[in-house]
């Protein structure tokens, strides 16, 4: 029996396995490192998205599979290789959204902004999923920050969602180069793909074999192509400029002509195509500008890119209703700003921080605290911490310009010490006067 009991003792033990929890490939942690600099990001982007009139709308992170399908198109990296999609308990095809715009179209036409007075204007910011190889800039999990100009045609309204970026971009000192290419419409489209079909008629042998289906089926992604020998070929194809119909030609012309007038210097990329489906006329991105990055390179590291997409609200199901928009990658915006030595602005705070000795002392701080936060007063504390010498530590560290000092003597006195951290004085003052001795010496 003893035996028996031995051996069964063994192999539970052997079961025991050590967990290690750890997050899954390309999916990372924010630490408050990094949440510094997007907070930093957002609160400028936010502050001029709601400038240019766009309000904030928060779209859900799983949709229908057949959403992002529909709109980026079969024939996408995204939609073919990267999408997190599964079979969810009610037997229905969902994905984790890769993007933010299908989500956005869609909940225009279910909750009938149609009818709201045009254009709406719509920002959003969350994490987007993406099954790709992760590596440097590239992720599995990202945030971007994203803006969509719904019910509005002219180029203008392309020229404004640039200039946003662009303005972006100079307030946080970034040094980028911004990407315009015309995509035109699906006549264009249409008369781009003929002359591929004819440029590739000899070449479509040496393509790999997924071109050679994206020829057939949606030739402008060829040019999204990963292999080398793929765009090689491709370098020398025709440009779809040269198919855009009047009316398109007429768009970019007019887009072109209003960066000239702002001094917003661009470059004519006729290989732009975008990784997505739903594009038509205006395509731009914006690429981190840095002596050694090669051109290659400048387009992986991508910060933000957008267009306009006039048929994508028709093609989920909703009426004509022409659209442009762009997002932003918070993560590579990060990335790069580190790379370009730029550093966060130092917070101009007037940091009181409050100390205490003594289990008695606690209890009173515990509530001046929460009548220094009442008072409007930048205040700090290190409750949980037991050393004076540890407290000032930290307030030093933070930055604090006051330190508020109350231990058994100043609690049975009804009073407090304050000591000025750029002079070294220290004070003893009545603890009831406290919020205007703070402010005189703020
Ligand atoms: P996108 O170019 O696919 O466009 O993504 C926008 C930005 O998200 C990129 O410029 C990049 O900064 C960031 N990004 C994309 N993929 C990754 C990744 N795997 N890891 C890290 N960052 C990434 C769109 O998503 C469109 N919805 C933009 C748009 C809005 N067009 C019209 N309206």
């Amino acid at each position: 029996m003893a035996k028996i009991g031995r051996q069964k003792k063994k192999q539970i033990k052997v079961k025991k396995e050590k967990f290690i929890p750890q997050s899954l490939k390309g999916m990372r942690d924010i630490l408050p490192e990094e949440g510094k600099y997007f907070d930093y990001f957002l609160e400028k982007l936010e502050k001029l998205a709601k400038i240019y009139g766009f309000e904030k709308i928060e779209i859900p992170i799983l949709e229908e599979k057949s959403l992002f399908t529909r709109s980026i198109g079969q024939t996408t990296d995204i939609v073919e290789k990267e999408m997190f999609s599964f079979v969810d308990k009610g037997g229905r095809e969902v994905a984790l959204r890769p993007e933010g715009t299908a989500g956005v179209v869609r909940a225009y036409i279910e909750n009938g902004m149609q009818n709201l007075p045009q254009p709406v204007k719509l920002y959003y910011f969350g994490p987007m999923f993406r099954y790709e190889k992760p590596q440097a800039g590239r992720e599995r999990q990202f945030h971007q920050f994203g803006l969509e100009v719904l019910g509005a045609a002219g180029p203008i309204v392309d020229v404004q969602l640039i200039l946003l970026c662009w303005n972006f971009f100079q307030e946080i000192k970034l040094q980028t180069e911004l990407q315009i290419n015309c995509l035109g419409c699906p006549d264009c489209q249409k008369e781009y793909r003929r002359r591929l079909l004819e440029f590739f008629r000899y070449k479509k042998r040496l393509l790999c074999p997924n071109c050679r289906i994206r020829l057939e089926k949606s030739p402008l992604r060829i040019f999204d192509c990963k292999e080398k020998k793929c765009q090689e070929i491709s370098s020398t194809a025709p440009s779809i400029v040269d198919c855009l119909c009047e009316a398109c030609k007429n768009h970019f012309i007019k887009v072109l002509e209003n960066l000239d007038e702002l001094e917003i210097p661009y470059n004519l990329n006729s290989r732009l195509v975008r990784g997505l489906d739903y594009y038509t006329k205006t395509v731009f991105e914006f690429w981190p500008s840095r002596i050694g990055l090669s051109d290659e390179e400048k387009s992986r590291f991508s910060l933000a890119g957008g267009g306009r997409y006039d048929n994508l609200v028709k093609i989920l199901g909703g009426p004509v209703t022409p659209a442009a928009g762009v997002a932003f990658g918070l993560e590579r915006i990060t990335e790069e700003f580190k790379n370009q030595n730029l550093k966060l602005p130092k917070e101009r705070r007037n940091i009181v921080f409050l100390a205490q000795i003594g289990e008695t002392a606690k209890k009173k701080a515990l509530h001046l605290f929460e009548n220094l936060v009442k008072a409007k007063i930048d205040i700090k504390e290190a409750l949980a911490k037991d050393s004076l010498k540890a407290q000032l530590e930290l307030a030093n560290k933070i930055g604090a310009k006051l330190v508020l000092i109350l231990g058994q003597d100043e609690v049975a006195h009804k009073t407090i010490i304050i000591k000025d951290m750029r002079t070294g004085i220290q004070e003893v003052v009545n603890v009831d006067k406290i919020v205007e001795e703070i402010k005189k010496r703020l």
